[in-house]
């Protein structure tokens, strides 16, 4: 017997129910006969594969206002004001925090979230306090911890060990910052030494990668060189990589082809490239998104994260991973019908592939039950209408319910449908 059954479910445009047992989908089928434990209806909507945030920051989330709000939103007064919070940042501070907002995620059908989490703090408070959460969340939610040297491997005393320790300590991915480091010399010695550190400890990458306007800051080139000569790709991420948007088109054009050799995955956040970047600017002004629909042309790996939800970055934010993809069909002009839908999977499948967790991903026989029900019949419309996830199932349980908006005007159902 089949302990969950979904039923008229749309997944690839057919209508479908979706049996499930031992924790895996085990029938999909126009109709199954046999009965579940557990039913639902799923009325039409589509079936997806769970949501994944690939880049998020969780041991500054939901600080926004303490001790004050960042008033000028700058990533300037964004330093500043977590500089006053920090001083006041606790092992229960951040476990508490980061759960509320992984539970805020899951409610939304997020499932896998790769989290940073700044590792230049000689007592590693942030990184302990995240690797007891992704313990305790670890039947709900998939959690990989970036250690990310936020102040720089060189450029902060002890850096490069601290992001040493946290890999020893538990830390899946290694990050860096080389942007930010105090020289060009500098960040090209931190990339290396990420590369390095990733070869010893068998881990992937992810990068925070010229998270700037400056058309100078050209790290991605050395991530790239550094990819071909090791042989990592689809272990390698470059995350922002926002000068990519300011890069003059020869150069960026030369770069594009090193980038399909090299065939590395790229993480935009385009609530906060939107956001952040450009400040420097009068008009015009840049819209600081790394080329999001050049990259994907060119059949590179894209994916979305939220990257700040209420912190001194970033004061507004729920987690719903339909937000950044829908922003990034507005920044990245990716209006096309495929286009639209692209950006839907940057923030499911392509994230997959990003997180490295593709094998195991997916609404297929024989994958793990962990898909959601999205209310809309497909990925078009599910960004169109910032549709609300329905179900959310993980290991075939039902693990959070919303119920969708409905409205009514004069006693007449709006549906927002043609
Ligand atoms: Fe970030």
């Amino acid at each position: 017997m089949y302990s969950l059954i979904v039923r008229n479910a749309r997944l690839n445009d057919q209508i479908v129910d979706i049996a499930v047992s031992d924790e895996k989908i085990a029938a999909i089928a126009p109709a199954i006969p046999e009965q579940g434990q557990k039913e639902i209806d799923a009325a039409g909507r589509m079936v997806s594969p769970p949501f994944i945030e690939s880049h998020i920051h969780l041991d500054a989330t939901l600080t926004a206002g303490e001790p004050k709000w960042n008033e000028s939103g700058t990533l300037f007064e964004g330093i500043q004001t977590w500089a006053l919070r920090k001083q006041s940042v606790t092992h229960a501070d951040v476990v508490n925090r980061a759960t509320t907002l992984l539970k805020w995620q899951a409610a939304q059908g997020v499932l896998h979230v790769r989290t940073h989490v700044d590792v230049t703090d000689p007592k590693l408070t942030g990184l302990k306090a995240l690797l007891e959460v992704k313990e305790a969340v670890k039947d709900w939610v998939n959690v990989q911890i970036v250690a990310f040297p936020q102040d720089g491997m060189l450029s902060y005393p002890q850096g490069a060990e601290l992001v040493e320790e946290a890999l020893k300590l538990g830390a899946d991915v290694v990050g860096a910052i080389p942007h930010y480091e105090l020289t060009r010399d500098y960040g090209v010695e931190s990339v290396r030494l990420a590369f390095r550190l990733a070869e010893k400890y068998d881990k992937p990458i992810d990068i925070h990668c010229d998270e700037t306007d400056d058309p100078n800051s050209r790290f991605l080139e050395v991530m790239v060189a550094e990819a071909i000569r090791t042989g990592m790709s689809r272990e390698v991420t470059a995350s922002h990589t926002a000068a990519f948007g300011s890069y003059d088109n020869a150069y960026a054009m030369k770069l594009m082809g090193f980038i399909r050799r090299a065939d590395i995955n790229f993480v935009a956040n385009p609530l906060i490239n939107i956001t952040l970047q450009g400040r420097a600017d009068t008009y015009p002004k840049r819209r600081g998104i790394t080329r999001v629909k050049e990259l994907w042309q060119n059949g590179l790996n894209v994916s979305l994260g939220y990257d700040d939800v209420m912190d001194p970055w970033y004061s507004l934010g729920t987690g719903a991973m339909i937000q950044p993809a829908h922003m990034a069909v507005h920044v990245s002009q990716m209006t096309g019908r495929s286009e639209v839908m692209a950006c839907y999977d940057m923030v499911t499948s392509n994230a997959a592939r990003t997180l490295g967790i593709a094998e195991r991903y997916g609404v297929a026989v024989g994958k793990p039950a962990d898909f959601v029900l999205v209310d809309a019949p497909d990925k078009w419309e599910a960004i169109r209408r910032l549709a609300v996830t329905t179900h959310v199932i993980r290991g075939g349980r039902v693990i959070a319910e919303t119920r969708p908006p409905e409205s009514r005007l004069l006693g007449e159902r709006i549906t927002f449908t043609k």
